[in-house]
């Protein structure tokens, strides 16, 4: 969650503010809830924070500078306000500070600080860490000593980034994600690579518990546990495909679900040989576990439908913020398939190392480069499908099912024959995503915006597609949607249904049809509206949609309609559907 930037340039280039706003512009997905950018100027250092959006072109402050920290903010500790947003500025001055993540232990700090007599005047558990550097200052006037004491205190996930009167940039990763771009007399720090990908793609990617420091001295990197100088070596980033523009569509998320078509393949475009080692992994092991967190966890549940019902493989699908009970149960037989699509989800990271812990196998799936969860993997496999800047994740969650379908097919021996069903799956998707539909379910949004309560049915492979399709109506319009196997509609569920009570139901040509048809007329009896999502009209339905028939990966095509119903329910209210309200595109705080 939040976001944070630094640049320091030998350039003279007077260009700080416009590169940290870019950069913030292309970390909004953070959080966007205020920002703030601080610049180093001759008088010390100048700070301009707002809870406006980074759209809104602020006036400049009219010295420039060379060298600055900013800030985008997905609040956890204290409300949205102007003096909450950071960056937090030192009592006398001195320095300001930016964080990313979560001071676990902030109010015990903070009821240590008051009795030495430290005064706040924000409701964050950032200034705490300002106020705990101010007091080891006093202790050891050498400012990276009293930052190094006082960043060993914080409990949690923390990242933080310093700029100080002396013209240093400082910063330090603990479980949120940080890197330090590398250009021609020009830095860049920041929460991931693809801010600073239109200036350089070389970057150093931090480990926990490491510090960069940048000043007149150049740049090193630090160990803080033992406080020795480490040496970290850049990395050339694979930015090719991080191209960052909406190409004509309103919203990311609308061109994000028309790439679909092109996701399918993109995150499949794996040879035999580059699978061998997974599926010898897999051969060799006692059980499987696909872990995730929001969409992910979906996209990791269906993975193991697939594992389970085309492979026969024995996996089990974890939500990552539930892994804690199955410590016992990672062994040295186990591997555990973790998706994400930023790859610094932090229950996902903790998830993986508990598992890992007890000598579990890592393969990961991710789509930013350059991960945290990549570099924790024993095997990993990056998606591809390009940048998904829109909060909402779709093109992430096709190509993350499309690559469980291509894994579990090929343990079947079946690699050659799915390469071209996913082949079909891409051009049938194409002319499925078309206006035609898109003005169906326009038409259709019309109608469910109207409706405090949604509910999604669905059975066997359209299990998942029911929750992530809920997920999505949620994410976007605020309205309460909810997901149920059709199996669970007679154990209580059916008490909810009353007249006019919208109800859709993913049906595929498959051994569930009957028991869904079952259950929508028990819907009906009930006076239920039914929204039938399936290959043929059927008179059961109040309203249909008619998808693609796509085999044994039919899912892919019945969770388009929900992508658009919340594209066309959030776009209808008028909220922006790449930035829904109260959530960031990666958490990285549990
Ligand atoms: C999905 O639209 C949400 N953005 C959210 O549920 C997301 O899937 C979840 O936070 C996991 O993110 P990850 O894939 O980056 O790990």
């Amino acid at each position: 969650m939040c976001g944070i930037f630094g640049y320091y340039s030998t350039n003279d280039d007077d260009s700080a503010f416009e590169v940290i706003h870019k950069g913030l512009k292309r970390l909004e997905y953070r959080g966007y809830d205020s920002w703030g950018i601080s610049l180093l100027q001759p008088g010390g250092i100048k700070t301009y924070k707002t809870t406006d959006g980074l759209d809104k072109k602020p006036d400049k402050p009219a010295i420039k500078a060379n060298t600055g920290i900013g800030h985008t903010r997905w609040a956890t500790h204290g409300k949205v306000t102007k003096n909450n947003a950071h960056p937090h500025f030192s009592t006398d001055g001195s320095f300001v500070l930016a964080q990313n993540g979560i001071v676990e232990n902030y109010l015990e700090l903070k009821g240590f600080l008051s009795q030495q007599g430290y005064k706040f005047t924000t409701q964050t558990d950032t200034e705490i860490i300002v106020k705990l550097i101010e007091h080891w200052r006093k202790k050891t006037p050498d400012l990276e000593q009293a930052v190094i004491k006082a960043f060993k205190k914080l409990k949690g996930r923390n990242t933080i980034i310093i700029l100080t009167t002396e013209n240093t940039i400082i910063a330090i990763k603990n479980g949120s994600p940080l890197t330090v771009g590398i250009a021609d007399g020009a830095w860049f720090f920041s929460s991931d690579t693809l801010s600073f990908s239109n200036r350089t793609d070389k970057a150093v990617i931090l480990d926990n518990g490491q510090m960069a420091v940048l000043d007149d001295r150049g740049l090193r990197f630090k160990e803080i546990a033992t406080g020795k100088v480490i040496h970290k070596k850049p990395e050339n980033l694979d930015h090719k495909q991080s191209k960052i523009d909406k190409e004509g569509f309103d919203h990311f998320m609308l061109k994000e679900i028309v790439e679909q078509k092109n996701a399918v393949l993109e995150a499949t475009n794996y040879s035999l040989a580059e699978l061998k080692p997974l599926l010898e992994l897999i051969g060799h092991s006692r059980q499987v576990f696909t872990l995730g967190a929001g969409t992910a966890s979906h996209a990791a549940g269906q993975t193991a439908y697939f594992l389970r019902n085309i492979a026969g493989i024995k996996a089990v699908e974890l939500a990552s913020y539930e892994v804690s009970s199955f410590a016992e149960i990672f062994d040295k037989k186990t591997v555990v398939l973790a998706f994400s699509q930023s790859g610094e989800t932090a229950d996902s990271l903790e998830a993986i190392e508990l598992a890992k812990s007890s000598g579990a196998k890592i393969v990961s799936l991710v789509n930013m480069m350059g991960s945290t969860m990549s570099r924790e993997s024993d095997l990993e496999y990056y998606l591809r499908v390009g940048p998904e800047i829109c909060v909402v994740s779709t093109k992430a969650f096709t190509g993350k099912v499309a690559w469980g379908y291509l894994l579990a097919n090929s343990l079947r021996g079946k690699f050659t024959v799915t390469k071209k069903e996913l082949e079909a799956t891409s051009s049938k998707l194409g002319s499925f995503l078309k206006p035609k539909l898109f003005s169906q379910i326009e038409n259709l949004s019309k109608m469910l915006v109207k409706k405090e309560h949604i509910f999604v049915l669905g059975r066997g492979q359209n299990y998942y597609i029911a929750k992530e399709g809920a997920l999505k109506i949620k994410e976007t319009s605020y309205r309460h949607a909810e997901a149920f196997s059709a199996g669970e509609l007679k154990h209580g569920v059916i008490a909810l249904i009353e007249s006019g009570t919208p109800v859709i139901c993913i049906i595929s040509e498959d051994e569930e049809k009957q028991n869904m048809l079952s259950a929508i007329s028990e819907i009906k009896a009930r006076g239920g509206l039914v929204i039938g999502i399936a290959k043929k009209d059927h008179k059961l339905f109040d309203k249909f949609i008619r998808t693609p028939e796509l085999g044994g990966l039919d899912s892919l095509a019945n969770v388009i309609p929900f992508q658009l119903l919340g594209y066309y329910m959030g776009k209808l209210q008028g909220f922006d559907p790449d930035k829904p309200r109260n959530l960031a595109k990666s958490v990285t705080v549990k």
